[in-house]
């Protein structure tokens, strides 16, 4: 018997109206409509028509979003920080440290999203010497950890989910090599949060930031920053607003106080029409169960690399599912953004990046799903690349 979800697939992918003409395959870049994520985003339409303002109820829904995402990494609501993207939430920790020396190197892996690397490079400027953690073949070995890190590095930056490949690191062995050298640890999960339980707690992480349009099924322009509350506390970014101080309401512009955890980390006006579509998808995640959409993705990634190689596809990074996101990606020869074209062409919803094609099912794909883009890429690269 072929295996299945634990949950209802077929009711969950009647929530998703794009599955009624395509096969989306490119979750690693933007997931799909919902109906309940369209309906929260109508929420906030009806609120701003009806009441021309309701900022109570505005707050409250950010609140909520922060306690969604808080619930998926197992933190407290004041260890979360609400953000604009992952580029503002990495520039607000970086803008937070101390690169004087003895301790300012940022050991960065060159997995991460090049937004990552750049904000560490910016930091250049204030004193920071960048060590690079190399990517060979896709993956992220750990031994490149060990020439990277020394008694002079105040941080390392490793994504879960590595974007180009789907790559998984163990990021309790990452956490163990930095605690060695007396580094902090930021961890980047944008390519993996929403498919896969994680715990920042039990993992003894500092920051871990996210946004919301992949995995997560929501949508740009909102982004989750924890920051472990003993950390927290002794930083103060320089990145930063009216709505980190301990009471934003106060308006008293000569008072620069810091409000508690994570919430000092909070800058301007935040993201409201999006944490309404955010917190609907990221709750519907939940209730789904972190672990049982795991089990079904690493279902789907055994079967995207078993039927690659069936189809002489070329794989980039692990052929181990359990070290991956649900992302799997196939070597391609020329534009892989012509292979994306021509996969749309077909119904497949794939994902170019760089010199392969990222196919990234989710909780509704089905092994049919997975079947059907295989064919669709093999007779691309068979019958449209010279
Ligand atoms: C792992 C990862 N980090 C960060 C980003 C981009 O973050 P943002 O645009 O929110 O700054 C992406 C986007 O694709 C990503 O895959």
């Amino acid at each position: 018997m072929s295996p299945r979800p634990l949950y209802d697939i077929d009711a969950v992918r009647r929530r998703i109206p794009l599955l009624r003409h395509t096969v989306p395959m490119n979750n690693c870049s933007q997931a799909p409509q919902m109906d309940i994520t369209r309906a929260a985003a109508e929420e906030y339409l009806e609120s701003w028509n009806n009441e021309g303002m309701d900022w109570d109820r505005w707050m409250a829904e950010v609140e909520a979003s922060r306690i969604s995402f808080s619930r998926i990494i197992n933190a407290s609501p004041d260890e979360v920080s609400v953000c604009v993207s992952v580029s503002q939430a990495t520039s607000s920790v970086a803008s937070a440290l101390d690169f004087s020396a003895p301790r300012h190197k940022v050991a960065v892996t060159e997995g991460e999203f090049p937004t990552v690397g750049h904000v560490w490079l910016a930091q250049e400027r204030h004193g920071a010497q960048l060590t690079w953690i190399p990517v060979k073949g896709g993956i992220i070995p750990l031994d490149g950890y060990e020439s990277a890190l020394d008694e002079d590095t105040i941080l390392v930056s490793a994504c879960h989910g590595y974007y180009q490949s789907g790559f998984k690191q163990d990021l309790a062995a990452v956490v163990a090599m930095s605690r060695e050298v007396g580094a902090l640890v930021f961890v980047d999960a944008y390519q993996t949060l929403g498919s896969c339980s994680l715990d920042v707690k039990a993992l003894d992480l500092d920051f871990l930031t996210s946004g919301n349009l992949k995995f997560l099924m929501g949508i740009p322009g909102i982004a989750f920053l924890y920051v472990k509350p003993s950390v927290a506390e002794t930083l103060e970014p320089t990145l930063t607003g009216w709505g980190g101080r301990e009471n934003p309401f106060a308006f008293d512009v000569k008072e620069l106080s810091w409000a508690p955890v994570a919430r000092r980390f909070d800058t301007g006006t935040p993201p409201i029409f999006e944490a309404y579509v955010a917190r609907a998808a990221m709750d519907f995640l939940t209730d789904i169960g972190l672990d049982a959409i795991q089990a079904w993705t690493e279902e789907l990634s055994r079967a995207l690399i078993e039927g690659g190689k069936a189809r002489g596809l070329r794989l980039l990074g692990s052929e181990d599912p359990t070290q991956k996101a649900p992302t799997t990606a196939f070597l391609v020869p020329g534009d892989s953004h012509v292979i994306e074209a021509e996969l749309r062409e077909r119904g497949i919803l794939a994902s170019a990046r760089g010199p392969a094609i990222r196919l990234a099912p989710h909780f509704y794909s089905t092994l049919q799903d997975v079947e059907t883009a295989l064919d669709a890429l093999a007779e691309v690269l068979r019958t449209e690349v010279p």
